[in-house]
């Protein structure tokens, strides 16, 4: 039985940053989802593949569409690698996030990366960083764990990271959007975000990284 933590929460909360540690900490598989389908989106935008015809790509699809993560370095975003490149500031936008989100809530589209996501179930052990872990792909896992913030306190946290990567957001547009995406994420038919209801809730407003982990690790 290979061991899984789920991290579930909207956007900002803290899912990249503590996944990363523990994968670090534990040298485990890390899986980021959202990442995953920014890659999705990336990849049709590049190829011109939509709703319409995604039916007839398939095949190019599942030949092409293989993606990796690297956890790489505390305070740095896990990093994205397809097709021998790293594509991590290329997905990594609000821009790409807005279309992904809008993709995601396409059931053609959760069928496809639900094999990819199971594929990343190895051993020693998964992290597995997302919306719908616990609830849908990773339903069985022993751990699961449901992090939260304030709306605001996700904007900053967003806004700096955006700003490591070199990319000036305005901080009112970025909470417009960041709620926008979240209503989105938690209405949509299917799987929405929502905590498991065996998942242990966190909010992590007032906590720093190690505070969080500190709580996950009691938890474990
Ligand atoms: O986590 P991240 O912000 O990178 O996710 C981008 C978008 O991908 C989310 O807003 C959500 O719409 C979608 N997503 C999803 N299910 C997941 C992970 C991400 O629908 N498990």
């Amino acid at each position: 039985m290979i061991p899984v933590i789920t991290i579930d929460g909207p956007s900002g909360a803290g899912k990249g940053t503590i996944a990363q540690m523990l994968a670090l900490e534990l040298n485990w598989n890390i899986l980021d989802s959202g990442a995953l389908y920014r890659t999705l989106a990336y990849f049709m935008k590049e190829n011109t593949i939509n709703l319409e015809n995604f039916e007839e790509n398939q095949n190019i699809l599942k030949e092409r569409f293989k993606v990796s993560f690297d956890p790489g370095i505390p305070g740095e975003p896990v990093k994205v690698m397809f097709e021998n490149e790293d594509i991590t500031s290329i997905v990594r936008t609000e821009e790409m996030a807005k279309l992904t989100s809008t993709l995601a809530a396409e059931p053609v589209i959760r069928e496809f990366i639900k094999p990819c996501q199971r594929d990343f179930m190895k051993l020693p052990g998964l992290i597995a960083d997302g919306r719908d872990m616990g609830t849908v792909i990773f339903s069985d896992a022993k751990y699961k764990i449901y992090l939260t913030a304030s709306v605001e306190e996700r904007a900053k946290r967003r806004q700096t990271q955006l700003k490591r990567q070199g990319l000036e957001v305005n901080m009112r547009s970025l909470l417009r959007e960041l709620e926008d995406r979240d209503r989105k994420d938690m209405e949509r038919e299917h799987s929405p975000l929502i905590p498991a209801e065996d998942s242990v809730l966190i909010d992590t407003s007032n906590l720093n990284p190690k505070g969080v982990v500190e709580e996950i690790k009691t938890y474990l």
